[in-house]
């Protein structure tokens, strides 16, 4: 049940609550840490709608701020029963422990934080889901004026918490609501967030960024991070289809073949999060979507369809496609707009363009990088694999072409539906999973 506290409960100290969900959106939090992020638990499937309304919390709400808001940015979406689930999600301890322990994650905020200390010091910032808080704390320490530290979940409570043990109260303003609800009396700066989801779009939190950056930032302001990039590249792995999959053909000496067609159905239906590592990866990767933080808008991130097309670099059977993605921390004057989503040559995110190199060449821009590559140190959100039900051995040089959409769900825009269409060897496949 996906709680909402008294006004008594935490009215004071700077603690803001936000929201009025009107019932419970079913959200079940898993025991173990290592649920889905942002998914973690069933959700109820009616997908009937409880709305959020936004209750004026923090001052007062001026009428010409929210007359600007309203030219800048429509209606906030209404706040559905699986929002409900993904905020009752996050309000379990593990994923924040999971997340906040993801060294490269964590600590490359925090650079970019002090890399932007100029940008930041005596600034008003908005940080898109605070979670735990620790990058509104981070904002703070590098001189933030003030910061609205907004989460719908309920770990906006901890938040709180943590702030006034570290006496930063005055400082550090805790809206407890969706950024498409809270309302802040003011113009901010600087827009922070971590809204990277597996696959980078799965969970939809870019779209309120996006909301809060229509309604609040000022122009020239800053947000962090401000460029990603999600890539796709055709792998071999050999040693998990063995294990999923030839494992059948010989248990404790039984021939149990006949459950190899079951097991290549459950194993490879929907996509896996896993560590791979660059000697699984075939060839370049494909930049699917370049994204703009500065500029991008909800509904360019609604469906993308980008076609590829790969020349294997080795004679290896080829079992599917992963993705991954990285962000970079450019200041507005520095950031690429480059929408380019050719093959092989993703140039704002620093792959080399000689295919018989496969280093990073240093970024020209010298922004900080968030990589989730699989030649990169491993993250929490490892790489996302889709696999086929039967690999395709293919030669060296061999072409691997096709398509791919990535769309919101109908169903739940949080669930992300992936279609492949893809051809080697003068055959042609069609995939369709879907990322819940
Ligand atoms: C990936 S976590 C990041 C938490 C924290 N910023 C950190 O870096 O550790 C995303 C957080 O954003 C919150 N969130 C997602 N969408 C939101 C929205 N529309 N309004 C308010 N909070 C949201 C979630 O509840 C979750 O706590």
């Amino acid at each position: 049940m996906y709680r909402q506290p008294a006004m008594g409960d935490y009215g004071s100290n700077g603690y803001h609550h936000h929201t009025n969900h009107q019932h419970s959106g079913g959200g079940q939090v898993a025991a173990g840490h290592r649920g889905r992020r942002g998914s973690r638990g069933r959700q109820r499937r009616d997908g009937s709608g409880s709305n959020s309304s936004a209750s004026r919390v923090y001052n007062y709400y001026g009428a010409q701020q929210q007359e600007k808001e309203e030219e800048r940015a429509p209606p906030p979406p209404p706040c559905t029963d699986f929002d409900v689930a993904y905020f009752h999600s996050y309000a379990h301890v593990g994923i924040h422990e999971e997340m906040i322990k993801d060294r490269a994650r964590t600590e490359t905020y925090r650079n970019a934080i002090l890399q932007h200390q100029s940008h930041i010091a005596g600034k008003v910032v908005v940080d898109v889901g605070c979670g735990t808080g620790i990058l509104s704390i981070f904002c703070a320490q590098a001189g933030a004026k003030r910061v609205y530290a907004v989460d719908a979940s309920d770990i906006a409570i901890q938040a709180n918490e943590v702030i006034k043990a570290n006496n930063l109260s005055d400082t550090v303003i805790v809206l407890h609501g969706r950024v498409e609800d809270v309302e802040i009396d003011e113009e901010v700066d600087v827009i922070i967030s971590e809204w990277m989801g597996y696959m980078l779009l799965y969970e939809s939190m870019l779209g309120s960024v996006i909301r809060a950056r229509d309604r609040w930032l000022k122009p020239g302001g800053l947000i962090l991070p401000s460029n990603a990039t999600l890539y796709m590249a055709p792998v071999t792995h050999p040693d998990r289809y063995s294990d999923s999959i030839d494992f059948w053909r010989n248990v404790y000496g039984i021939d149990m073949s006949a459950m190899l067609p079951l097991a290549k159905q459950c194993a490879f239906e929907e996509p896996s999060v896993e560590t791979i590592s660059g000697e699984n990866v075939l060839t370049w990767p494909h930049v699917v979507k370049n994204v703009d933080c500065y500029t991008v808008s909800v509904h360019e991130l609604e469906s993308i369809t980008t076609s590829f097309r790969f020349q294997s670099m080795m004679r290896a059977p080829f079992h599917g496609f992963a993705f991954w993605f990285d962000v970079e921390f450019n200041g507005p004057d520095l950031n690429p707009s480059n929408n380019d989503t050719s093959s092989f040559n993703a140039s704002s995110n620093g792959y080399v363009t000689d295919p018989n190199q496969r280093k990073k060449r240093p970024n020209p821009n010298e922004a900080l990088v968030l990589s989730t590559a699989p030649e990169d140190p491993p993250t929490h959100w490892q790489q996302t694999l889709i696999y086929f039900y039967d690999p395709i051995d293919v030669e060296q040089d061999q072409v691997i072409e096709g398509s791919v959409t990535l769309s919101q769900s109908k169903e739940n825009a949080r669930f992300m539906n992936i279609h492949l269409e893809y051809a080697s060897g003068g055959r042609s496949f069609v995939k369709e999973s879907v990322m819940r």
